[in-house]
């Protein structure tokens, strides 16, 4: 049931990661819906809106969820339906334990009440978060709301926020169509080397995807969470080799900035249609590490018609010039009796074939993505 909702990673946009809960109301999410159309990221294919922590307020005396009126005095219905008028889809966020994350009233013991609710009220995508869930069983819990979903009848994207901590890439796939592999991004665009609270940089959550890749394919996949370009000026090196890797690793793509304001670079980045058709490539493959040289790495992801995304990913303060001899650095399904034309897709630019060795320079703290196709014999 509900399979086919999600057979490329899901993209979209999610209000945590700017306006947290005291930011987040009807304005901001209508507004948002508008710059995803105006500001060309649903051309690009981003299609989600949804609304995380601090919609909720409590319940009624039946135990229907009230909706917090002074953030949303319309209703959700009446966003969903502006959202839907927009040619875009409607998420929203709730709790697997007795409240949400910021306090809010979560939905153990109301499932099915509120798997209704959603589909009255035309949500699309379901955020399910783990606070406030002692002695809570992972797997029951989510499948507790995964049948209420069914029940309810509306197909809903069902994405599983519970950190990584009960390893849902093991059971993730029966029950939902992507998993929180991890804590939360630095949502203020730190790189690496620290975790600040429950913080964690970027990078870091790259190497956490390491050996998750084979529970991942169309339909279900691994979440290292939302995207974090375009929050507090993140540099533009930083940005793209964050977004690539996220293409890379087949992930979904949530955006997390304000869109209304945000710069040409960054809106350059997160609507780069080279890099998004390897991220949505209808194999379905997430990305892994094939060399590992300290602060260099080289990844692959295989994609569709034989092709293969290659990123040379550098995190280094500095520069790195690198000597690329095809034959020798254990690319996957790759034979050297097959030539491969060469596509740096930031640069947009051939580069010629495999066929000789190139040479490479990767600046600090950033990426070369290449896209490989086989040249007809
Ligand atoms: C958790 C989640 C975040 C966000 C907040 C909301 O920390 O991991 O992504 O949803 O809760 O309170």
């Amino acid at each position: 049931k509900f399979e086919n909702l999600a057979p490329t990673p899901p993209m979209g946009w999610n209000s945590w990661n700017s306006f947290e809960c005291e930011g987040v109301n009807e304005t901001v999410i209508k507004e948002m819906a508008d710059a995803m159309v105006d500001r060309g990221l649903k051309a690009a294919g981003y299609e989600y809106i949804v609304i995380d922590d601090c919609w909720q307020i409590g319940r009624d005396d039946d135990g229907y969820i009230i909706v917090d009126k002074e953030k949303f005095p319309s209703g959700i219905k009446s966003l969903a339906d502006y959202v839907h008028s927009k040619g875009l889809k409607f998420g929203i966020y709730s709790d697997a334990g007795t409240k949400t994350c910021a306090g809010r009233p979560g939905s153990k013991g109301f499932e099915m009440q509120d798997a209704e609710t959603y589909a009255k009220w035309g949500v699309d995508y379901l955020k399910y978060d783990w606070c406030f869930t002692e002695g809570q069983d992972a797997i029951a819990s989510y499948t507790l709301m995964r049948d209420a979903l069914y029940k309810a009848g509306r197909p809903i994207v069902f994405s599983l926020c519970e950190w990584g901590e009960n390893k849902p890439w093991e059971w993730g796939k029966e029950v939902g169509h992507l998993w929180r592999t991890t804590l939360d991004i630095d949502m203020n665009g730190r790189y690496d080397g620290n975790i600040w609270g429950n913080l964690i940089g970027w990078s870091d959550l790259v190497d956490m995807q390491v050996g998750l890749e084979k529970y991942a394919g169309p339909g279900h996949w691994n979440d290292p969470d939302m995207l974090a370009v375009g929050n507090n000026g993140m540099p533009e090196n930083e940005a793209r080799a964050h977004f690539s890797m996220w293409c890379m690793l087949a992930a979904p793509l949530m955006a997390g900035n304000d869109l209304r304001t945000m710069n040409a670079t960054d809106q350059h980045i997160l609507t780069h249609k080279g890099l998004l058709e390897v991220n949505q490539d209808v194999l379905g493959k997430q990305g892994f590490k094939i060399v590992d040289l300290g602060n260099f790495e080289i990844w692959q992801k295989p994609l569709s018609n034989g092709d293969i995304a290659i990123c040379f990913f550098n995190r280094d303060i500095t520069s790195k010039t690198y000597e690329v001899d095809w034959s020798k650095i254990n690319i996957k399904d790759f034979s050297a009796e097959n030539v491969y034309q060469i596509k740096d897709l930031w640069a947009d630019e051939m580069m010629g074939n495999t066929s000789s060795k190139l040479s490479i320079e990767v600046p600090s703290r950033d990426v070369i993505v290449y896209r490989l196709s086989k040249e007809k014999k």
